[in-house]
């Protein structure tokens, strides 16, 4: 779980006075900032001071492990150690800072962390600035990185972030599309979780709330205001709530290779995947039609259609490699539903 939340509109500008008690000595704060808001009002208003620093970081692609390790270790030469992290951004940017976080006190290459509890030690100090709501990265217990083999998250207990800052205001600028894609990774996240054989009650709580806060925004609601802001960046919270004590599903399972292979962003991904899943969650995928239709949203479409034999094997060895995600989907027997013909079907149609 998160050590200690904040939410409220302009709650940025407490970002100071929460940083302050964690400071350790002259140790910096370094700042990741999504490369977005660089130059941009926001940036400004970073309070960095003393040694800290503002990293703009580079989101064109999704996180790799790389990445972290460059910045990790270029901290490390530079100061030694720091007094934290804090990631401002979207799903990426917050997941690099957590990940960012964790190789300050763990030896090796974060590939070597890529799986589930692998983490020994805790990081630094980490905070975590939605700016994009939907992905619920600022909730859970997971960093997702693509590596050298795989993408797959570096998921511990040690990965939560200690504080986060959920401030509505930060996401109001974003362009209607990227906030729907972003939006629509929350709202597959509840479909997965509330259609999922591991349900449970903790997460169907969440689930249910983030799920009637995506369609207050999304189905019920006409146009976009501040209201819209602050019932998403909630959505988004309890959606990464649901799915800490679940899992999510097929269209993350599918979506996931599409990444690995082409690099396709986890959201946009998503909601080309969602799409075509009427076979697994029939009445999700009507909804989300209709949501893209009154949103008036673009989902690309053919995006495989010129893949080769060996490429459409990657990212069907990508996918099923999902298992818990395929288990939760369609059951501990989910190998006799789901074989690579199938899959390769799927994907074909996308
Ligand atoms: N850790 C987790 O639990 C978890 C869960 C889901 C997804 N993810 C990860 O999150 C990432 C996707 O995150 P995302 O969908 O938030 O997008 P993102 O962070 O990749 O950002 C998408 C684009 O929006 C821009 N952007 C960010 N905030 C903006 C703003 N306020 N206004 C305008 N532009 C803005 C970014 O610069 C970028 O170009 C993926 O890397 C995915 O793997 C993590
Ligand atoms: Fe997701």
């Amino acid at each position: 779980m998160i050590g200690y939340v904040i939410y409220g509109r302009g709650s940025f500008n407490q970002l100071e006075e929460i940083l302050q008690p964690n400071r350790k000595g002259d140790a910096p704060i370094i700042f990741l900032v999504d490369h977005f808001f660089e130059g941009k009002e926001l940036a400004k208003r970073v309070p960095a001071k003393g040694k800290d620093k503002v990293i703009f970081v580079d989101v064109t692609y999704e996180p790799k492990t790389t990445y972290v390790d460059i910045v990790a270790n270029q901290l490390k030469e530079e100061f030694g150690t720091v007094s934290g992290i804090v990631g401002i951004g979207g799903g990426s940017a917050m997941d690099l800072a957590k990940a960012v976080s964790l190789m300050m006190n763990n030896p090796g290459s974060s590939a070597d962390y890529q799986g589930w509890d692998l983490v020994k030690k805790a990081g630094v100090y980490k905070v975590g600035i939605p700016t994009l709501s939907g992905t619920g990265a600022e909730v859970s217990r997971t960093t997702v990185l693509t590596g050298p083999t795989k993408k797959l998250g570096m998921n511990s207990d040690f990965t939560p972030f200690d504080q986060i800052v959920l401030d509505p205001e930060l996401t109001a600028e974003a362009p209607a599309n990227q906030r729907f894609y972003t939006g629509m990774d929350c709202y597959i996240h509840c479909i997965e979780s509330l259609n999922g054989t591991y349900l449970n009650e903790f997460s169907k709580s969440y689930g249910d709330k983030a799920l009637q806060l995506c369609r207050d925004v999304y189905v019920n609601k006409d146009g976009w205001d501040e209201m819209s802001d602050d019932k998403l960046m909630m959505a988004s919270y309890a959606g990464g709530m649901s799915i800490a004590y679940s899992q999510v599903g097929v269209a993350h399972a599918v979506s996931y290779g599409l990444s690995y292979l082409l690099g396709t962003k986890h959201g946009i991904g998503n909601c080309i995947v969602f799409d075509h899943l009427e076979e697994f969650y029939p009445e999700g995928v009507k909804e989300f039609k209709y949501m893209v239709e009154k949103n008036q949203i673009d989902i690309p479409k053919n995006i495989c259609a010129n893949l080769t034999e060996d490429e459409f094997d990657k990212m069907i060895d990508v996918s099923m490699g999902m298992k818990p995600l395929w288990e939760n989907a369609l059951g501990v027997d989910w190998e006799k539903q789901m074989n690579r013909h199938r899959l390769r079907k799927l994907y074909e149609r996308l």
